[in-house]
């Protein structure tokens, strides 16, 4: 391996964050029993939030981003991985407290390490990524408390053109949903969200009430959210009776209001989902599902970027321009 290698570092100085893609040794990693050569990484809107002032992402400086990788092992320690197997890491604290996957190597616990399934490429794994892992985690959750492709429920996927949103469409599609409705700020992105698998697009000015009240007509089995703040709280009243919304995301912020009466008269759940510190034991069953039922490559909304041009997708992220996947490629 060679003695130094590129990863972007994000610093702190006088409370000021920034970053910039230097030339670092292995000396800077944080320790792990498995080292990996990283092929690729994604484009997350944690990763964005790694490199702000205050982004309450990174809390000891300097540190590398990346929340998810790909690529193969270069040494181990741990008998369940070897040298030359292809591997993947999301999650945990890789890109927050432990150095992350925008660098050409990267040293993890095995604990957070998954085997490369058969019929998914190292890119595959990374148009999936955290978004996608968190995509499938939500329909999981909605399908243990009811949600079923052969029930013709109505299904609302907000946030719809980002990377959680359109992952989810398209695994609900391929899943066998046929009522799939997806909330979008974004006209631009109709025709693109139809063409995903959507069977619907909805405006979310369109959906949000002038005057919010506490029940609101009846119009969605299951609503997987990753927007929160005002168009959660807008869509919890028009949940029917007995329906359920899973949460995972704050792109449209981290409050959110609501009465008791969507869970009190109509027996409504919200349910949260965590991808972070998801039991590792649970993740190799999820990676296989999308080399087989899930195998989503063909219609993924996906863009390739290098280190060079990431500011370019940070901003469109933190102004919501931001649509579909990035993969990240590392060298
Ligand atoms: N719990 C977990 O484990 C977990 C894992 C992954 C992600 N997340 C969270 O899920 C959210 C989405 O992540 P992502 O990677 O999919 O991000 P993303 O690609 O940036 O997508 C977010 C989407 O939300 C919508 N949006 C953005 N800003 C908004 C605003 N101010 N008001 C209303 N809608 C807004 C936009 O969709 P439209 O333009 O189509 O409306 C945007 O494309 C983030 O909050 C992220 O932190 C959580």
């Amino acid at each position: 391996m060679n003695s130094d290698f590129k990863a972007v570092v994000v610093r702190e100085n006088n409370g000021e964050v920034s970053h910039a893609i230097e030339r670092i040794t292995t000396e800077m990693l944080s320790e792990g029993n498995v080292m990996i050569k990283v092929a690729y990484s994604s484009v997350n809107y944690k990763d964005m939030l790694a490199v702000q002032t205050k982004g309450g992402v990174i809390r000891n400086y300097p540190m590398i981003p990346g929340i998810d990788l790909s690529g193969t092992v270069v040494s181990s320690e741990n008998s369940k991985f070897k040298e030359g197997q292809n591997v993947i890491v999301t999650g945990f604290q890789t890109g927050m407290t432990h150095t992350g996957g925008y660098a050409e190597y990267v040293r993890v616990p095995a604990e957070w390490v998954v085997a490369l399934p058969e019929g998914l490429s190292l890119r595959d794994a990374m148009v999936i990524g955290t978004a996608g892992f968190t995509a499938a985690l939500s329909i999981m959750t909605l399908e243990a408390k009811g949600m079923s492709p052969d029930m013709n429920q109505e299904i609302l996927v907000t946030g719809a053109s980002g990377g959680v949103g359109s992952v989810a469409i398209q695994l609900l599609k391929k899943s066998g949903y046929k009522n799939v409705h997806a909330l979008t700020r974004d006209e631009s992105e109709i025709e693109q969200l139809l063409a995903i698998g959507a069977s619907s697009v909805l405006l979310t000015h369109d959906v949000l009430p002038e005057k919010p009240k506490a029940l609101e007509k009846q119009k969605f089995h299951y609503v997987l959210d990753v927007v929160g703040g005002e168009v959660a709280s807008a869509i919890l009243p028009q949940i029917y009776y007995g329906g359920s919304m899973s949460m995972c995301g704050n792109a449209g912020g981290i409050k959110f209001n609501s009465t008791v009466m969507p869970f009190i008269l109509r027996g409504v759940s919200i349910l949260g989902v965590d991808s972070v510190n998801f039991p590792s034991e649970n993740r190799d069953a999820i990676w296989k599902r999308f080399a087989n039922e899930w195998h989503i490559m063909s219609q993924a909304i996906v863009k390739d970027v290098v280190m060079e041009n990431l500011d370019e997708v940070f901003e469109n992220i933190k102004a919501g321009t931001h649509t579909g996947r990035h993969v990240l490629k590392i060298v």
